[in-house]
């Protein structure tokens, strides 16, 4: 029987509600398989860890994660501390620090959940963005200057390498391939960013040349976030940097129903380091405590690292409990229209797994 290793950080606000439940999904799932275990090590790295000791995470967190198979996240970020510190000291340190190059966040419009676009149903959204997740504009390169003074300036610099580029566009296109419909929209802004973009989208032409079998398309961003709302249908795998498909991945949320149905994982292809597996949404400050989070996004996480670890049943089983429980469009919490808390939608789909 397989064994893994799973760090957990739950972070804060809904991520310490949606975290816990994803679990006991995760071990309702390796016992219905009988095919793995899971051994479960938890960090309190978040906001009130900051609070105490001047820092996100230990020095030392990432030598300590380094020997887990998967990283289990929740989210960070709490107003009592600056957002910049909470996701450059955590998130995005473990995303960089573990060359986590590969975000990818899927976007579908489950059956009984109805979204906010009018006569899209279920099969009409079904597309991943494939978001580069260590360089371009959230490379960190920059700083201020002049503090405090009239002068002031600050410089936010987008770093984008040919390898970077090159590594995560081939990474989009295994996964075109993979998929029945075998197309990719290469995401860009090359008319207005003609430096960046213009070498992004030569190194995505090269590399196309290798695949033949998928088809390709280049769309510029602004155009993109139209056609999400538009024409959603015809999209199937999108590769784009790390703000544009920071951003269109939450608006690919919000037409699948809600951001709390929206699961990505932050991946390391080559198993070198652990890869990480988080929902797109945040820490929801303005609904934690009440109970009503949804957690079908973070259940979902747990489904794509199990895929990810090569327990592909379990995630089936994982995935095929959720669409049972939005079908019957019962259980749901409020994001979905629904009157369901997470304690509520966690034990049916908890149910579901176990009646498979
Ligand atoms: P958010 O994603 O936390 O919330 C946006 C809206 O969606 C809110 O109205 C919230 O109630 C709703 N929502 C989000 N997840 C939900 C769920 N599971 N169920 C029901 N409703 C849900 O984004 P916001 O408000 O911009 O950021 C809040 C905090 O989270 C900030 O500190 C931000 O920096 C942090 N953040 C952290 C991320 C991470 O850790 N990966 C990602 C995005 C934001
Ligand atoms: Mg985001």
């Amino acid at each position: 029987m397989q064994h893994y290793r799973i760090a957990v950080i739950p972070g804060d606000g809904i991520g310490q509600e949606v975290t816990p439940v994803g679990l006991e999904v995760l071990e309702a799932a390796a016992q219905e398989t009988g095919s793995f275990q899971l051994e479960t090590e938890s960090f309190p790295w978040g906001s009130d860890y900051y609070l105490q000791h001047g820092q996100m995470m230990p020095d030392n967190a990432l030598k300590t994660l380094e020997s887990f198979d998967a990283i289990y996240f929740g989210a960070v970020g709490f107003p009592t501390v600056p957002d910049h510190i909470t996701l450059w000291q955590l998130r995005l340190a473990i995303c960089q620090g573990f060359d986590q190059y590969a975000n990818v966040r899927p976007s579908l419009l489950l059956p009984g959940v109805s979204g906010p676009l009018k006569n899209k149903a279920p099969g009409d959204i079904d597309f991943v963005v494939v978001r580069e997740n260590t360089e371009g504009e959230y490379s960190g390169a920059g700083g201020r200057v002049h503090r405090g003074l009239p002068l002031e300036m600050a410089v936010q610099t987008a770093i984008f390498t040919r390898a970077g580029v090159e590594r995560v566009i081939r990474f989009a296109f295994e996964l075109a391939r993979s998929r029945p419909r075998k197309r990719l929209a290469n995401v860009t802004k090359s008319n207005a960013q003609a430096h960046a973009f213009t070498l992004w989208d030569e190194v995505f032409d090269e590399v196309a040349r290798d695949y033949a079998d998928v088809w390709t398309e280049r769309v510029l961003v602004d155009a993109m976030a139209a056609r999400f709302v538009l024409k959603p249908e015809s999209l199937d795998v999108l590769v784009a940097s790390n703000l544009f498909a920071d951003i269109l991945t939450d608006l690919g949320g919000a037409i699948s129903g809600s951001l709390g149905m929206a699961p990505s994982g932050n991946l390391n292809p080559e198993r070198r380091y652990p890869s990480m597996f988080e929902p797109v949404h945040g820490s929801a400050p303005d609904i934690y405590g009440k109970g009503i989070a949804n957690p079908i996004a973070m259940i979902w996480c747990g489904a794509m690292m199990l895929e990810f670890l090569g327990q592909r049943e379990a995630a089936d089983l994982i995935v095929g409990a959720i669409h049972s429980v939005t079908s019957k469009g019962k259980v749901l919490t409020p994001d979905v229209g629904g009157r369901a808390n997470t304690r509520e939608v966690t034990d049916a789909i908890l149910s579901a797994v176990r009646a498979h």
